[in-house]
């Protein structure tokens, strides 16, 4: 009985070194030391022993039973910590690799230049309106006074859909002067930015598409003076107090008094260089009190009520704000122009 002892306790020794999971571990303790475990299995034959036998093998079967679980406890915790220190290298995080900082975008140059137009006329109590860049050629042309035959409306500058040219790619944001008039109360005080498109080649100063900002007030009482002080007050918060502006007449079909306006050229302050062609001054807009026609057609009393328009080209307004001197540079989307704004 004594050498079946000695066997388990040899056996179980080397079972528990090999071993190195908790699990399988746990499952030798069962077989040795459990209930129904060797150990136990051995002890319950001690009533086969003599009487002076019998305290000596109880004895050695305690001391083996205590030697072993005190090796199990040993070899339990190391493998616990064997357990942490692989857990600690596998999700080691290494707080001072430098992070990757996200690419933020942000407005482009010209929807900047656009936002601060809106933010100064929605100060003066404007409404912003949107319109369709798909415009019936009624709308673009006939309700703004150029009727058929006028040089605009020729196949050569417009881009039509039909080839009755009734619908078209709006060649100028005037149309939303019409939609306004035809959908809006009395009185009206409205912008309407967006695209316009032209059959113009490409070169430094022109694109077929391009952006204007359209602006008209219809009010009892108003008069060329209202046009020219909005309009001043609008260049002096683009541009800075002070900014000189210049009206020269011109003609367009849908407003009498027409002009265009001037802004004194940023770059040489009006003497004259190349940015402003030797001229001093750099066209910004098309203005001009609405003919009376106009109105007529929207239903609306020229004796009663009278009004103002202007154009605004936006990507003329963004060279000036940003001193940019091409305005291809405004449609590459090349990141290394866009990111100095
Ligand atoms: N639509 C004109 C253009 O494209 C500008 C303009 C708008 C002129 C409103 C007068 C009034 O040139």
């Amino acid at each position: 009985m004594k050498q079946q002892l000695e066997a388990i306790r040899a056996d179980a020794l080397a079972a528990f070194n090999a071993v190195d999971s908790a699990a399988a571990l746990d499952a030798l303790r069962v077989q040795y030391l459990g209930k129904k475990g060797e150990l136990t299995a051995v002890l319950k034959q001690m009533g086969k022993l003599s009487a002076e036998e019998r305290p000596v093998i109880g004895q050695l079967a305690n001391d083996i039973r205590a030697e072993l679980e005190k090796v199990l406890e040993e070899k339990s915790a190391s493998i616990e910590a064997q357990a942490l220190q692989q857990r600690l290298v596998e999700e080691k995080l290494d707080v001072t690799i430098p992070g990757k900082a996200p690419v933020i975008g942000h407005k482009h140059p010209m929807y900047i230049a656009l936002d601060e137009i809106k933010d100064i006329f929605i100060g003066m109590g404007f409404t912003v309106l949107d319109g369709p860049e798909v415009e019936f050629a009624e709308l673009n042309f006939d309700r703004l006074n150029a009727e058929e035959g006028h040089p605009s409306r020729d196949w050569s500058d417009t881009f039509y859909f039909d080839e009755d040219c009734r619908v078209m790619l709006r060649s100028q944001t005037s149309p939303m002067q019409v939609r306004a008039m035809d959908t809006m109360e009395l009185p009206i005080r409205i912008i309407a930015p967006g695209r316009v498109y032209r059959k113009d080649e490409v070169d430094a100063t022109h694109s077929p598409m391009f952006h204007q900002v359209e602006g008209m007030v219809i009010d009892k009482g108003v008069t060329m003076a209202d046009l020219k002080g909005t309009l001043n007050t609008v260049v002096e918060q683009l541009y800075g107090k002070g900014t000189k502006t210049r009206f020269r007449p011109h003609h367009f079909p849908f407003t009498e008094p027409s002009c265009e306006m001037d802004v004194q050229c940023h770059k040489c302050g009006g003497v004259g260089c190349p940015t402003c062609k030797g001229e001093g001054w750099i066209e910004l807009l098309g203005a001009g009190m609405i003919h009376p026609r106009v109105l007529e057609m929207a239903g609306i009393d020229p004796e009663v009520y009278s009004g103002w328009a202007f154009g605004i080209g936006l990507e003329r307004t963004a060279m000036r704000r940003f001193k940019i001197a091409d305005l291809r540079l405004i449609f590459e989307n090349d990141i290394r122009f866009l990111e100095q704004f």
